[in-house]
Formats: structure tokens, C-alpha cells, sequence
């Protein structure tokens, strides 16, 4: 069994203009200890399946479909139940690490609180997981730091710190919305080995949401390639860099210069994202694709495939 599977998950956003259909009908699987890279333009509905599996979606957002995490619905699972996996069974790492960390709170007191709660350690016990952790994401004098505030450390740090918080109850699954944009490239690349090196020594399971094909090649076995909520193509990374199959993907990688360039950013396919006020039903990639022929602008593209997916109804070998 999947440690979590998505299944037909639809979030659409009411708002004074009507609906915005943020994610149509996405399906992906990530097995335990799997390393799954999402990726997508910006809009692209990445956060928002981050949002739907820890129960975190705005007030006015619907979600249809399911989100099955070891079997269980999140979508439905009463909210008592939805806390207890949350807290302890995903982990999630936003970008900016101010947003998850308490200005006022020391360091100690921040990381020890969740495990005091949810795995009812004693003061003591909990600070030893916390130094533990605060070691692991390989903070320097960890021990005299304990009583720092989140402001007393840099933007690398605090990083570690929100990734020391995502791990201190050893979550079977980590959420990483762009773990790194916020940093620069050289501390990007401290960061995202340290989470490599931590993610093979628990197993636990990634889904890493990027705007960096160079951190995605480097780091993940599979990759998901939305557009306007959409999947486009689900692939092993390998297959999907050597031969991409789906006319997006295509356009993300040739507007890379050099995928292991880390600043490499997926900004530079013409046109302007999709109108998301309606379901999609045709391609909402079809008004910007080179490939595009009338049926693309007539019918809605399912995903097929076996190992390597993908959303075109044009065949591979005519793509240019
Ligand atoms: N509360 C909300 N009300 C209305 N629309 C929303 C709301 N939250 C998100 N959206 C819309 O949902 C769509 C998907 O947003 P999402 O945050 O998932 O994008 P993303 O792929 O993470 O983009 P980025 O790379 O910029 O973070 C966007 O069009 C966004 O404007
Ligand atoms: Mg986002």
C-alpha cells in the first residue's frame, strides 16, 4: 500500500469573481521512503495539494476526491484524528521559516513543545530529542543555542531549525514547499544535502514542491509536472529529463540552460498562465503549446502511460 495516495483530488477557491478551479483531477502516489518532486509554474496548484494533505486549506476552499494517507481519508477524517497525523506522521517545511517559527519563543521551548504534546516526553527527555535534532540538521554549539530566539540566527539557520521542527517526531512523510527558494544558492545546496542525507537515514518520504529543475534531478526519483492544476506528466526524473514527453515539460527544460545550474528557474515559456475560472476542458496548456493542433483546444487530454505519463493526445515522435 502507498503511504499516501492522492486520488482524483479537485480544489477549487470561491472568491467574489466566481470559481478558481486550482487543481483538476490530480492522481499521484508516493511510497514509504519515495522522493517525489512536484513541479510547476507559479499557480500551478503546488502549495495547495501541500495545503489539502495537512488539512490546512483557506476557508473558502472545496476539495473533492480523496487524500489517502495509510488508508485514511484526510479530507473527511475527523479533525481530532486529522491532528494526531499531522503532528506526528508529516512533517512539512515551508519557505520562509519566519512563517513557522514563533518570534517570541525560544529555540528549545519551540521544538520541545511538540514532542512534550504529542509524544508526552518529560522537560528533559524532550530536550534531549531537541538537541538530538538541532545536531542532525547540523546546527553549530546546538547545545548553548537551545535558548536562542529565531531572530538570533541566519536565514540558513533558521532553515535548519524549521527542518529540525519538521523531524523531531520522525514523521513518515515530509512536505517541503520550496524548502530553499528563500536562500542563497550555496546555503540552497547545504540545505538540500542535508535533507538528502536525513531522508536516507530515516526512509521517510518527500514531497518536495519546486520552481528548481537543478535541485529535482539532483534529488528525486519521480517528478510530477502540473500546469493550471493539472497533471501533465508523471514520470521517473531520469526518463523525464532524458526524454520529456509532454510539449510543457518539453518547453521547462529547453528554457533551462543547464539543469544543474541551481538558480535554474522554470519562468521562460511565452504566454500568460491559464484562466482557472471554469474546469478545464481541453488542455490548459494548448493556447501556449507549440504542438498545439484544434483537437488539443477541443478535448481534454487524460493521463496515460505506464512508467512514464503523460496528458498529450499528440504522439511523442511529433513533437518538436
Ligand atoms: N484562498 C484562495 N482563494 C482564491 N484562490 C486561491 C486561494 N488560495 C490559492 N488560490 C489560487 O489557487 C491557485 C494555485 O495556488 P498555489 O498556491 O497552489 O500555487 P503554486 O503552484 O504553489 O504557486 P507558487 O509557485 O507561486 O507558490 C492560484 O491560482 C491561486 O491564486
Ligand atoms: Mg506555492
Amino acid at each position: 500500500m502507498s503511504l499516501l495516495s492522492v486520488n482524483n483530488l479537485n480544489i477549487r477557491f470561491r472568491t467574489g469573481d466566481g470559481y478558481v478551479h486550482a487543481v483538476n483531477d490530480v492522481s499521484f502516489d508516493i511510497a514509504k521512503g519515495q522522493k517525489l518532486a512536484v513541479v510547476g509554474e507559479s499557480g500551478s496548484g503546488k502549495s495547495q495539494i501541500a495545503m489539502s494533505i495537512m488539512g490546512l486549506l483557506a476557508n473558502n476552499a472545496e476539495a473533492e476526491g480523496e487524500v489517502l494517507y495509510e488508508g485514511q481519508n484526510l479530507l473527511t477524517l475527523p479533525s481530532a484524528k486529522l491532528n494526531r497525523i499531522r503532528a506526528k506522521d508529516i512533517g512539512i517545511i515551508f519557505q520562509d521559516p519566519m512563517s513557522s517559527l514563533n518570534p517570541y519563543m525560544r529555540i528549545e521551548r519551540q521544538l520541545g513543545e511538540v514532542v512534550e504534546q504529542h509524544e508526552g516526553l518529560s522537560r528533559s527527555d524532550a530536550r534531549k530529542r531537541v538537541l538530538e535534532v538541532m545536531e542532525a540538521v547540523q546546527i553549530p554549539d546546538a547545545r548553548n543555542r537551545l535558548t536562542a530566539y529565531p531572530h538570533e540566527f541566519s536565514g540558513g539557520m533558521r532553515q535548519r531549525i524549521v527542518i529540525a521542527m519538521a523531524l523531531i517526531c520522525k514523521p513518515k512523510l515530509i512536505l517541503a514547499d520550496e524548502p530553499t527558494t528563500a536562500l542563497d544558492v550555496t546555503v540552497q545546496a547545504q540545505i538540500m544535502s542535508l535533507l538528502d542525507e536525513i531522508q536516507r537515514e530515516l526512509g521517510t518520504a518527500v514531497m518536495l514542491i519546486t520552481h528548481d529543475l537543478g535541485v529535482v534531478a539532483g534529488f528525486c526519483e519521480d517528478t510530477l509536472v502540473l500546469y493550471g492544476g493539472r497533471v501533465m506528466e508523471a514520470a521517473p526524473t531520469l526518463d523525464l529529463f532524458d526524454a520529456p514527453g509532454h510539449p510543457y515539460t518539453r518547453g521547462l527544460l529547453r528554457a533551462v540552460p543547464n539543469i544543474s545550474d541551481a538558480s535554474a528557474s522554470l519562468a521562460a515559456i511565452p504566454g500568460s498562465p491559464p484562466n482557472q475560472t471554469r474546469a478545464p476542458v481541453a488542455c490548459p496548456f494548448a493556447p501556449r503549446c507549440v504542438d498545439a493542433i484544434p483537437g488539443c483546444h477541443q478535448t481534454l487530454p487524460e493521463l496515460t502511460g505506464d512508467r512514464q505519463q503523460r496528458a498529450c493526445i499528440r504522439p511523442v515522435e511529433e513533437l518538436t
